[in-house]
């Protein structure tokens, strides 16, 4: 696994030894069930001010492995989606686990333009917001976010992933000024917490990855809630598929660089 360069984590990471801990942040408790099934975790939450935050762990192999998802929201009974949530779970799930590698996995919207289909499942190239919008000199590459993510090339053809940029916002829909910025990134697939993640994670010297399957279609006219929804389970299957896979392929002991 290689860092992008297009910052300087390289700085921020010091860690080389091998991956023993490793957290999986979701945002939506059906997307994680399947794998906290699968490697039969056990749930925990936290007695501090942070009860919605639902963690589950357990040993895979040779890493210690956390699942975090971002709870329901009390009030109106959904999970909490999007950026503010994908933050604190992230700070509080680095906190506890001190992971070797965090990544946030879920659903997304592809891209036709860039060959997306649903229920394909991407692995970030590079992790941007694109609903921050700050035409103000040094702000506009700020807003952009342009985080560094850490990037797996022999797992892409192990593991037949695709690979391309994750782009987050905080609207399931799109407006015209968002789609001048995916043309910008080259965005392949859109979702909602990604960036976030990566932010904190950055911030955190730990290394970071999105795994995204696709449910909808962007650049397709449609009801994207419909659609999402008709998709999801699909889409979760290959999610969980592929994540179970590189589950494997740590539980089996790997540093960074080999990946
Ligand atoms: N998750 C699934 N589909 C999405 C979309 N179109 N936008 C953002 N997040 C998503």
């Amino acid at each position: 696994m290689n860092l992008s360069t297009n910052n300087n984590i390289e700085t921020r990471i010091t860690y080389q030894g091998p991956i023993e801990r490793v957290v999986v942040q979701f945002a939506m408790r059906a997307e994680a069930e399947p794998l906290i099934e699968k490697f039969e975790l056990s749930f925990y939450s936290l007695v501090d001010r942070l009860p919605h935050l639902l963690f589950a762990k357990g040993k895979v192999g040779n890493i210690e492995l956390h699942v975090v998802t971002h709870g329901t929201d009390a009030r109106y009974e959904v999970d909490r989606v999007g950026t503010e949530n994908a933050t604190l779970a992230a700070f509080k799930a680095i906190e506890i686990a001190q992971p070797h590698l965090i990544i946030n996995a879920g659903t997304a919207g592809g891209f036709k333009l860039q060959g997306a289909a649903i229920a394909d499942v991407y692995i970030s190239s590079g992790i941007v917001f694109h609903d921050h919008r700050i035409p103000l000199g040094a702000y506009r590459e700020y807003g952009n976010g342009n985080f560094p993510v850490a990037y797996a090339p022999h797992m892409i053809d192990a593991i037949s992933l695709k690979s391309g940029v994750v782009s987050t916002g905080n609207s399931l829909d799109v407006l015209p000024a968002d789609f001048e910025q995916f043309r910008h990134s080259k965005a392949a697939v859109k979702d909602m917490e990604a960036a976030a993640v990566a932010q904190v994670a950055f911030d955190q010297g730990v290394p970071c990855l999105a795994i995204k399957a696709v449910t909808d279609l962007v650049d397709e006219p449609c009801n994207v809630g419909e659609i999402f929804l008709k998709n999801l389970s699909q889409a979760s299957t290959a999610l969980t598929e592929k994540l179970s896979r590189i589950i494997g392929v740590l539980a089996q002991g790997a540093r960074l660089e080999s990946l």
